[in-house]
């Protein structure tokens, strides 16, 4: 799925996002943010804000800048901060979450919700991820994992090829985006419905703790061991 066919599914989507998706994405989005307002850092980045239903979320004391590559969602993202009066977003821009505009550690938490198994290549994504972030901070995913085995394996392998028409990736594998050899993981745990999502926390640091220069040796190859899904503890 190439940036156009992307931009093009979520033009069609955005008028009827937050009524198909909004309670679906509910659960992941409520723990993802909690987690995010208990970290003490203030300046947020969220990559693929979408329709912005995250914003009236987010803690007022914190700044909260939003991107996404779709004008039409970023253009309700917009009303809705008009709307509610939402002080605590900075701003919202139209940009790609792989190519970021933004200089390094701009940020203190950078969040990622249903945008990593959307994008054209998500290890690229989570290196800007990580660059953005300060070396320490914060980092926090939610999306849609395919199964290992069983009937969902099944269905997501057979779903793949309609990727492009449905805008996501229902074969998005854990284990090829989170290297746990090269990010320090905090804490991961599903959620609702079904426990179909998952939400992630890592510090931008290597699994020892050294806070490297956030995109140093940050390779494409996918992790050997596979990244557990035991309960989370940095998520409470
Ligand atoms: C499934 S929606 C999630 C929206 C929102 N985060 C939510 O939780 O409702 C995925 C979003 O990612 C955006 N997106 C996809 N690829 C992107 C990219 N390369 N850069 C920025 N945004 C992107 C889409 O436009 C869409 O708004």
């Amino acid at each position: 799925m190439d940036l156009d066919a992307i931009k093009s599914a979520y033009g069609r989507y955005a008028r009827h996002y937050d009524t198909f998706f909004g309670n679906l994405v509910k659960p992941g989005r409520r723990a993802t943010l909690a987690a995010a307002n208990r970290i003490a850092g203030r300046r947020i980045l969220e990559v693929g804000v979408g329709t912005g239903l995250s914003l009236p979320e987010y803690r007022p004391d914190c700044r909260v800048v939003g991107i996404d590559i779709s004008a039409e969602m970023l253009a309700i993202a917009r009303r809705r901060v008009e709307r509610l009066k939402l002080g605590h977003v900075e701003a919202l821009l139209e940009m790609d979450a792989e190519n970021l505009t933004f200089r390094d550690a701009a940020f203190d938490v950078v969040v990622a919700l249903y945008t990593a198994s959307v994008v054209p290549n998500p290890q690229r994504l989570l290196r800007e991820m990580r660059r953005v972030c300060v070396p320490g901070g914060d980092i926090l995913i939610c999306n849609h994992f395919a199964a290992r085995r069983g009937v969902r394996a099944a269905i997501e392998k057979a779903m793949a090829p309609f990727s492009g028409r449905l805008g996501w990736h229902p074969d998005f594998n854990l284990d090829s985006f989170i290297d746990p050899d090269e990010i320090h993981v905090r804490g991961m745990r599903t959620v609702n419905p079904f426990g179909l999502f998952t939400v992630i926390h890592c510090r931008n640091e290597k699994p020892n703790g050294v806070r490297a220069a956030a995109h140093a040796g940050y390779g494409e190859a996918p992790s050997r061991r596979p990244v557990s899904k035991e309960p989370a503890k940095g998520l409470g």
